[in-house]
Order: C-alpha cells, then structure tokens, then sequence
C-alpha cells in the first residue's frame, strides 16, 4: 500500500490547510486508528488527543456499541428522508429523546442536518421566517461577536467573527453586527474581571439601540467561545446577555456545537448560567463524531408561528438531504446513552478541574500569559516575556503545538492559544501525559 502521506500530497485539498505548507519537513498526519483517548497514526505512532479530533470525540473512539448500533441500522434501512411528511423511525426517536434532555430550557421540536455550519444556517432562517411570519420583517439582523466560530457556510460565516475565515468571501451577506468578545484577558474595553460592570454584555443593549430594536431578528453565542481562543466569559455575562435579549424581543441563540454533550462540565453549555435560549444548536458531539449529524431545537412559541395548512406558505421550506440520516441518529443514541451511563457530564467537571490545575503551575513560567477553562475545554495563550503577543509571522503556537506532536500529543495552536479539549474519557495519567511535555517545551523555549 503506499504511504497515504503521498496520497494526502497528491490529491487532498483539506480544510483550513495551507497546502502549501505541507512538504518534507511538515508531513501530514494521517490517522488510521482510534481507542479512547489515543489515536495511531498511518506511520504506526500514537498519539493523545488532546483535542477530541475535532472538538467531538467525547466519549472517545473505538466504541463497539455505537459502530454496531450504526451498521444494524444501516442494514434495516440505509435511508430515507425527512421532507415532506416523511421521516424514518430513529430520526423521531431521537427527536424525542433530544426534546426531554433539553426539557428544563423550553426545548420542544428538533430539526436535523447534518452539520453545525448546516444547524447554524437552520437557526438564523427560522429566527428571520419567524419574525417575517409575526408580522415583524424588519426585524432581520443578527448580532454576534467578534472571534465566535459559527461554521463556514455564508450565512454561519456571516455571524462568525473571525475577520481570517471572512476577508476573501467578501462580500458578507447583509444583516450581520459584531460586538467584542468577553475576553477578558484581552479586555477590548481595558478593564478588569471584577470591576467591569460586564461592558461587554451591555454592548449587545448599546448595539440593539442603535440598529433599532425592532430590525434585530436574534443574538447567537457560543457558551464558551472555541475555535476564537477558547474564551471563558465572566459571571454574569450570559445573565446580562439573556435580560437584554428579553428586553428588546430579540431571539437568543446558542450555538452549543462544541459546548454540548458536557464539554465544559455541564451537559450543555448554558446550564452553568441557568440560560434558557430560544434556540439551540448542536452538533459534533451529538454522534462524537461516529457519523455527521446536526441539530437544531426550539420551544413551541417559534414552531407555532409556523404552523399552518398548506397553500398558506408558512411551512419551513428548508432541509438538507441527510436531515436525520436513520444511521447518524442510532450513532447518536447510542452516543448518549453511554454520556449518561458512564457520568461523563461529571468527568468533565472533575478532570477539567484537574487539567487547569496542572496548567496553571505553568503560569510561573515567563511564556505564559494566560491560563483558563471550564470542563475539559482550556487555553494556554503563549506571550512574550513582557506580556506582549508574538508577531504572528513568528507562528510560535504552531511551533509548539508540532513539537507536542513529535512527542506524541495532538493539541491546537489557535494562533498562540494552545487548546485542549480532550475525549471526556481521558483519565488523569493522560492529562499529566499531555501537560508535563508542554512544560517542558515551554521551559526549554
Ligand atoms: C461553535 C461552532 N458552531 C458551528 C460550527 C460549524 O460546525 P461544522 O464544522 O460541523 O459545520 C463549529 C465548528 O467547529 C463550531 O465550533
């Protein structure tokens, strides 16, 4: 067989990848296996994840019962979509199991795609399709922050704040605002933690008012920010966010895609702040990865707006074709059960706690600027010895992040955030296994 590192060379153009960048000195990494936490790569060398593949992988790889349950189905029935009164038992099934776990924040109707890019797009058009229908259809823009990840599709990356996914898809579609991020390491604002009358929060008021409340279809975060830094908003910001939401008739969505299924210590994301959105969107996490699968869930107000009968023109004429592909939602059950069976939600919570108690004895050191997280999902920011960012020509997250690779561990540079969000199965050794070598590089650095 040749070696798939040539076939990566040859014929791949992979997401997010300079391609350019992949030579002899950078070789690709191809993974061919997966147990638990640990990964093997096409040359024979495992690896830890730190990282979930993904962001996804919680309950780690190689799960027999989810791969058996998948195949199972896909002998009774391969497919068969959900447009048009249709739909296929699991689907349903899983429908209503997604309704009861998400009961205590008003869920109750789930729509299925299969993606988060694909789930995010579900939530903005019925947030517009819903004030369109109320009567309300000057009330079309979306609010959302700068460095938040919603996915690459054109309405997603136009909530998405990350200006590097952006700049060469210009022009973005209309509607779009940003407002700072709580990152309070990097306050935009200047201020501290405890003293800040949660600016950032009230930027959201600032901004309603000055668009208009009543041109404002919806709000969308992340619970905790991912792929722009893994950034932990301070108490009492999602509060702030949700009475403002309230106070101007403005939807608020929350893109659980990373945070759902007990990444951060709670089974999703919004839970620690007691936030109850209108809508909610998941994904990756909701199969661990074992198959694609998006979701998108709303209480009966938002369904109800659109009920309707036929000729009327009020049905949600929207849908991917693997909208609840029937083997993607028996991985998912699957998936769930072994969540809920094995108390991942609180291995999270109790092993997050350990991962950012060994990451923070790495804050004496002169290279590390910030350290934080919540569940299993943390952040290293590298900076200078005088508190500065590198420049980034320098790509010193990324050096790091190749040197844990060469020994073995799978980490993301996020420019020079070094993020962890490992399979909640990860034991303890693992983590000291992951941590101890960063050290190490950092002090040699
Ligand atoms: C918060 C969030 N929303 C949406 C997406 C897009 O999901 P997908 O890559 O499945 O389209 C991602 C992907 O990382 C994400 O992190």
């Amino acid at each position: 067989m040749t070696d798939p590192r040539e076939g990566y060379k040859r014929y791949l153009w992979a997401p997010f990848t300079q391609m350019g960048d992949i030579d002899e000195e950078v070789e690709p990494l191809v993974i061919v296996s997966g147990e638990g936490a640990r990964v093997t790569d096409s040359q024979g060398k495992e690896y830890i994840d730190g990282h979930a593949a993904l962001w996804l992988a919680n309950v780690g790889f190689g799960r027999q019962e989810i791969v058996e349950a998948a195949y199972e189905q896909l002998k009774r029935l391969s497919y068969f979509p959900s447009f048009a009164g249709m739909s296929n038992d699991v689907a349903v099934t899983l429908a209503e199991r997604m309704v009861d776990m998400m009961e205590p924040e008003g869920m109750s109707r789930v729509f299925f795609s299969s993606g988060g890019s694909e789930a995010v797009e579900t939530a903005l058009k019925m947030a517009r399709q819903y004030w369109r229908l109320k009567g309300e259809g000057r009330k079309f823009k979306f609010i959302s922050r700068k460095k938040s990840y919603h996915g690459v599709t054109m309405g997603a990356l136009g909530a998405t704040g990350l200006v590097g996914n952006r700049r060469l898809f210009e022009p973005m579609v209309p509607g779009f605002r940003h407002i700072e991020a709580p990152h309070c390491y990097h306050c935009p604002y200047g201020l501290e933690r405890d003293t800040c009358n949660l600016v950032c929060a009230n930027e959201l008021e600032r901004t309603i008012e000055f668009e208009g409340p009543d041109t404002v279809a919806a709000f969308i975060g992340e619970p905790v920010m991912g792929a722009g830094g893994v950034i932990v908003p301070p108490d009492g910001y999602w509060q702030e966010i949700e009475r403002i939401c309230r106070k101007y008739d403005v939807l608020l969505i929350a893109d659980e895609v990373i945070t759902g299924f007990g990444r951060t210590g709670e089974m999703f994301g919004c839970r620690h702040w007691g936030v109850k959105p209108d809508i909610m969107v998941l994904a990756k996490a909701l199969t661990s990865g074992y198959l694609p699968l998006g979701a998108t869930l709303t209480g009966e107000e938002i369904f109800k707006v659109c009920l309707g009968k036929h000729g009327e023109g009020k049905e949600f004429r929207h849908g991917n074709t693997y909208s609840g592909h029937p083997a993607a939602c028996a991985a998912a059950m699957v998936n769930i059960d072994i969540v809920e069976r094995e108390g991942l939600v609180a291995q999270s919570r109790d092993n997050g706690e350990y991962l950012l108690e060994r990451l923070r004895e790495l804050e004496a050191l002169p290279m590390v600027g910030n350290v934080d997280g919540l569940g299993l999902m943390a952040r290293v920011e590298l900076v200078q010895e005088d508190g500065n960012p590198f420049p980034p020509a320098d790509m010193v997250g990324l050096g790091v992040a190749r040197q844990l690779m060469r020994k073995g561990i799978i980490l993301r540079a996020l420019g020079d955030v070094i993020s962890f969000s490992p399979p909640l199965v990860i034991d303890r050794d693992e983590i000291d296994a992951m941590v101890d070598p960063l050290g190490e590089i950092l002090r040699d650095m």
